[in-house]
């Protein structure tokens, strides 16, 4: 049974390949095109796929694409016919996406040559938020777990609650478009000056210099529910008449202007791309950030409450919300707490597929998904035989020789390109297509900033550490193979890890597993024998693109950057 999941037609569009039920290969289609969050048709996400599952269309069983027009129709229509004019907008722009969703299978036969007679059959629409809910539980080690997806907005709703018992789910209630956790978060990312799709981590990074002092003025845009769940004040709010995120014919997403001038009345005007950021910016981020965990831990405790389980999933996009997420525990009555590598909308493609094989298949489950990696790999004969034909120097040395090789590089202290085994699906780097760095040196993050990264001084780097030690280092002993969580870094190791160190003592961490991650581990675990510490700064591997996914694209941002030194597997290039 081979399944091929799809997210498609949407920003972080997305390939996942199943045979039965086990994970194959995922990839976010971005990788190949080289464009932020591309929203199209995967179709080199989708070759990849088929080539690691060694299997062409026609052995594919079923095309799961991870989002269902025909949902909540009746909904859709009465919220149309309630304003004509913002009505026949949204209707306009929908229904261009209908047209494109309604060919996948002429996609299909242009892209692989295979007849849309062919193809048509197998496709299966997934609801948005059965797709993301499919892809945090059935991808979970949870027998039985409550479970939330809470995003913008997808098929017309924008969370859902529900409960997971072995292959079957149950959807509780749900929310309603335009009423959005994420839109509201979104609306604030604007008015603070990120436009872009996407950038709601910068307004979660800047939170921390800032204090809670607007909590009561978001708190009045936003109402919490008895039944555990919420409601806006639409006045705040032009989604409410307008589809918030658009696609061109260069497939990169747009988002709307999305708060009205009653926004401005309650927090002042909107803060422009490139103007300085204030105090007051940053204590409304404080703000934001504060009134977004009390809705999430609002919600969760509810639904601990309303099914009694101890277990809970998390997807969709306010589930990259890491300072959030590193909150749950101790706090909602839940004790543990999975989300899947791609929480966001890339995940789609997995949770569609599993959602047909276990919840309509009815197959059983399989082991759950600790690993994110799941896309390209390059063996050391390709990367030699690429790096000769470029005439670039280098040596190739043993993975004993090799790490001790990279940490002196970093004690020195240097920037190392680190790119081993295969790519990760979902935004984090770990440890396969990283950046890396010395967590000792105070320096170490205008290092980065100044030789590769150039990016906003507020925003923190991220530290992958041993999982064996992570009580030394943190408050909070949890499993984080996906660097989801935020936890403070306990006081008298904070002054030790300061490149790691957020401004407000928590650092957003990796538990790096033996099994899962041996390379990266082990080059980790070297690092430990000779500093003490079992901690690498890690960042993405790249440079305001998406991140790198071959050797050529690393060398590219080698070569353009100031790294001091690039890993291709075994093979070391130094500056
Ligand atoms: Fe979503």
């Amino acid at each position: 049974m081979i399944i091929l999941g799809l997210n498609a037609y949407h920003a972080d569009s997305s390939a996942a390949i199943f045979k039965d039920g086990v994970l194959i290969a995922a990839t976010e289609e971005e990788r190949f095109r080289r464009i932020k969050h591309w929203a199209g048709f995967p179709s080199q996400a989708i070759e990849f796929c088929l080539k690691e599952a060694g299997a062409t269309i026609d052995q594919v069983d079923y095309i799961t694409i991870g989002r269902d027009p025909r949902a909540k129709l009746g909904k859709k229509i009465l919220f149309l016919l309630k304003d004509p004019l913002g009505g026949i907008k949204t209707v306009r722009q929908r229904l261009a996406n209908r047209q494109q969703i309604a060919s996948l299978e002429q996609e299909f036969e242009k892209h692989f040559g295979i007849p849309a007679q062919v193809v048509k059959p197998k496709i299966r629409n997934i609801e948005h938020h059965r797709s993301h809910m499919a892809s945090a539980f059935f991808a979970s080690p949870f027998e039985e777990a409550a479970i939330l997806s809470i995003d913008g907005a997808g098929d017309f709703t924008t969370t859902m609650i529900g409960v997971g018992k072995g292959s079957k789910m149950e959807v509780l209630d749900s929310v309603d478009f335009p009423v959005s956790c994420g839109t509201f978060y979104t609306a604030f990312t604007q008015f603070l000056g990120f436009p872009h799709y996407g950038d709601e981590y910068k307004v979660m990074g800047l939170a921390p210099y800032g204090q809670p002092k607007y909590v009561d003025e978001v708190r009045q845009v936003l109402r919490f529910k008895d039944n555990g769940l919420f409601d806006w004040d639409a006045d705040y709010f032009k989604s409410a008449r307008e589809v918030v995120v658009t696609y061109g014919d260069d497939h990169i997403p747009v988002v709307g202007n999305l708060f009205t001038a009653r926004f401005h009345q309650l927090f002042g005007e909107p803060r422009s791309k490139n103007e300085e950021l204030t105090q007051a910016h940053k204590d409304l981020a404080a703000s934001v950030q504060r009134v977004t965990e009390e809705l999430l831990i609002h919600i969760l405790t509810h639904l601990q409450k309303r099914t009694g389980l101890k277990k809970v999933c998390i997807a969709g996009g306010v589930a990259q919300n890491s300072v959030a997420n590193g909150k749950f525990i101790g706090t909602t009555g839940f004790t543990e707490l999975y989300i899947p590598s791609a929480g966001h909308d890339a995940g789609l493609s997995m949770g569609s597929a599993l959602y047909q094989y276990h919840q309509v298949l009815n197959s059983p489950r399989n082991a759950p998904v600790y690993s994110a990696y799941t896309g390209s790999k390059f063996s050391n004969d390709e990367i030699e035989a690429f790096l000769k034909k470029k005439a670039i120097s280098y040596t190739r040395l043993e993975d004993d020789v090799l790490y001790d090789t990279v940490v002196d590089k970093l004690i020195e202290p240097g920037v190392v390109g680190w790119f081993s085994g295969r790519a990760e699906f979902g935004p984090r780097a770990l440890g396969a297509r990283s950046i890396l760095g010395d967590p000792r040196n105070p320096k170490a993050k205008d290092l980065l900033n100044l030789k590769i990264k150039r990016r906003e001084s507020f925003r923190p780097f991220a530290p992958s550490i041993l999982k064996e030690y992570v009580g030394e280092y943190f408050e909070k002993v949890e499993d984080v193979p996906f660097m989801e969580k935020v936890f403070p870094i306990k006081k008298d190791k904070q002054a030790l890890i300061p490149a790691v160190t957020h401004v407000d003592g928590t650092g957003r961490l990796q538990t790096v597993h033996k099994e899962i991650s041996p390379r990266y581990y082990g080059l980790i675990n070297k690092f430990r024998e000779r500093t003490g510490v079992p901690i690498l700064l890690n960042t993405s591997f790249n440079e305001n693109e998406p991140i790198v996914n071959t050797p050529a694209e690393a060398l590219d941002c080698f070569l353009r950057t100031q790294m001091d030194m690039l890993v291709l597997e075994n093979c070391v290039i130094v500056r």
